[in-house]
């Protein structure tokens, strides 16, 4: 099994909060750009509270961690 499929979390449900509450500011070109920020799953969980954050939302464990699941499936592949 690798660590992709270990990560806990729903990638559809973290494609659906995606939709909904992060694409107003940046498309997906930031995570694959070649000078992205994010170099690791906890840089990717800070990245995503440090993003809501600016939102005004509080973002709860689960839909963080579905979150990062998607993320890291359809992007960052750690
Ligand atoms: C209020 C505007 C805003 C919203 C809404 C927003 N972001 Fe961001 N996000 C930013 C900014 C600004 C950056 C930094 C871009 C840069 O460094 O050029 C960023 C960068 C990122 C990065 C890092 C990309 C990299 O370089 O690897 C991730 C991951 C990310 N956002 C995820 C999210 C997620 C998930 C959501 C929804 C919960 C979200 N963002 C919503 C403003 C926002």
């Amino acid at each position: 099994m690798s660590a992709q499929a270990a990560l806990p979390g729903d990638a559809t449900q973290g494609k659906r909060l995606y939709d909904a509450s992060c694409r107003s500011c940046h498309d997906a070109g930031v995570y694959t750009r070649k000078e992205r920020r994010v170099n690791s799953l906890e840089a990717l969980r800070n990245q995503i509270n440090g993003c809501a954050h600016m939102t005004q939302q509080n973002i709860s464990d689960t839909n963080q961690r579905d979150l990062v699941k998607y993320l890291n499936e359809t992007f960052y592949k750690f």
